[in-house]
């Protein structure tokens, strides 16, 4: 029984009313996201699944709504209500997630290391993903802070 499994088949049935193009970007920015907010849970001594979570959840308003105004703080609360209907986690965990998802985009400041951890899980997956485009100018110092940290 993996909560992670569950979680991630309910959010691919909700991609699934994108149209082709909208829907892989949206898997492929999700899962990656929730796999390097995984190896730096592993790092840092945070909580692996928790952070996996919230990876796959962080940017799912913006995907549905087609919108990235006010995504992060709007999608906190879409992740709550999602969390809360599958049933999958306590509440001090709902708020974990929900946490680092509310601050995600706030990338020039820092808040609690679950949220710090999804800003930079995000950061990696902009920055490697294609790395012949130049990094934008809000992510540069965590991409140089990322890079002494792994050893890059
Ligand atoms: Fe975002
Ligand atoms: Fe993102």
């Amino acid at each position: 029984m993996s909560r992670l499994k569950d979680l991630r088949e309910y959010i691919d049935n909700e991609l699934n009313s994108l149209d082709v193009e909208k829907r892989v970007n949206a898997t492929a920015h999700l899962y990656g996201v929730s796999l390097a907010a995984t190896i730096l849970a592993k790092k840092r001594g945070l909580n692996e699944e928790l952070a996996a979570m919230a990876g796959m959840l962080h940017d799912l308003h913006a995907y549905k709504s087609g919108s990235y105004d006010d995504h992060a703080h709007l999608g906190a609360g879409l992740a709550r209500n999602i969390l809360e209907k599958l049933d999958l986690t306590t509440m001090e965990e709902t708020d974990t997630i929900c946490s680092a998802i509310y601050h995600h985009d706030d990338k020039l400041v820092v808040d609690a290391p679950m949220d710090e951890l999804l800003k930079d899980a995000d950061v990696i997956d902009h920055c490697f993903k294609d790395t012949s485009k130049a990094i934008i100018e809000k992510e540069q110092q965590r991409y140089n802070n990322l890079c002494n940290e792994l050893s890059l």
